[in-house]
């Protein structure tokens, strides 16, 4: 039977490159894109992203924002959709704390929108992008999908717990099979300008100072695209309970301090620092116990930092080399 996957914020980072992955199965799938093209970065990037998929006879795109459910009532309408997978958000836990009611509206509304329009078309599959962030400030690693989540330490992380949490009253309620995955700081090609690995590389390579908060003591579980991308592809595939929750990470994480090095080696060039606190809304550490996504989904991550920064920066390369970044990541 064909299949129609509704991709929210599919022109962003993680949703085109789904898409990439998705298009080219053949004939039995069709995309249907929705996505704002939201100001948080520019959207010439975020059109950059998608101009192949637009030339695809299977592709979608509504350029439209989520909230607005009457809109996407009629998308529904339009489309025989049979997959959900949730990724539009504002996303940034430090971005959230200037702007929370907006992100509380397009995290928590925006994915009550879709439960509901799931429900009405008796939609198969609702995968939610959910993210490491609802595990808080908590230091007892590795982050186990059991663990207790009530103290989120941003608006972002807030409104993605509380995503999952409706997330399981839609599905108890209505029979939705749902699996929500708490991604972990996921870089590769097409990162969101605003994401460490991004950043700082930019930065490096136009003689910037890096603003290093935790003074570079901070921990993350960087996972690569790919990965990522493997995890999201199983989720699909999962029918072996109605409702679930997975880590998709690396489960190697390593120390910023560590990561810069990584950045200087690969561009070789070196960075000048400014070591600064930690920021409010920022997490010490996060690492993923991934046990439970090997077991249920096969999921096996593949892409080390040492490998994946090399990706990302033959990516960043080519990229700032075709597109000025005055045209594009301000
Ligand atoms: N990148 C990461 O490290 C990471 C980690 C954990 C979770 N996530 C989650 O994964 C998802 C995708 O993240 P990403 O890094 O690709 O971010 P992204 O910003 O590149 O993509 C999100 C997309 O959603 C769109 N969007 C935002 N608000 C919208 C609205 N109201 N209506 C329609 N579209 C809207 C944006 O325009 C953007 O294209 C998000 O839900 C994010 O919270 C990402």
């Amino acid at each position: 039977m064909k299949k129609t996957f509704l991709i929210t914020g599919g022109a962003g980072f993680i949703g085109s490159s789904l898409i990439d992955r998705l298009i080219f199965y053949g004939e039995d799938i069709n995309i249907v894109c929705v996505d704002n093209f939201d100001p948080f970065y520019s959207e010439k990037f975020k059109q950059n992203n998608i101009c192949l998929h637009r030339r695809m006879h299977n592709y979608k795109l509504y350029v439209e924002d989520i909230i607005d459910f009457a809109v996407l009532k009629k998308i529904f309408q339009a489309h025989d959709i049979t997959h959900i997978i949730h990724l539009a958000a504002k996303t940034g836990a430090r971005a959230s704390l200037e702007k929370a009611k907006d992100y509380f509206n397009t995290n928590i509304n925006g994915t009550i929108n879709l439960l509901q329009l799931a429900k009405e078309f008796g939609v198969e599959k609702f995968i939610f992008a959910s993210s490491s962030s609802v595990y808080g400030a908590r230091k007892d690693v590795p982050f186990k999908e059991d663990m207790k989540i009530g103290k989120t330490i941003s608006p972002y992380a807030a409104s993605k717990a509380a995503g999952e949490q409706i997330c399981y009253t839609y599905s108890h309620l209505y029979g939705i099979s749902t699996v929500c995955l708490r991604l972990f700081s996921v870089y590769g090609p097409r990162q969101r300008p605003d994401s460490a690995i991004h950043k700082f590389s930019r930065q490096i390579v136009e003689g910037k100072t890096l603003q290093v908060f935790g003074h570079g003591k901070t921990i993350r579980d960087y996972t690569y695209i790919d990965d990522i991308n493997q995890g999201i592809l199983a989720a699909i595939d999962y029918d072996k309970s109605e409702f679930e929750i997975f880590n998709i990470g690396e489960s190697r994480p390593i120390k910023l301090s560590s990561l810069i090095v990584l950045l200087e080696e690969n561009l070789e060039k070196k960075a000048i620092l400014e070591k600064r606190l930690l920021q409010p809304g920022d997490v010490p550490i996060t690492y993923a116990d991934i046990t439970k996504a090997k077991e249920l989904l096969g999921y096996q991550p593949s892409t080390t930092i040492k490998r994946g920064v090399k990706k990302f920066i033959a990516w960043f390369k080519e990229f700032y080399n075709y597109c000025p970044s005055n045209l594009i990541c301000r």
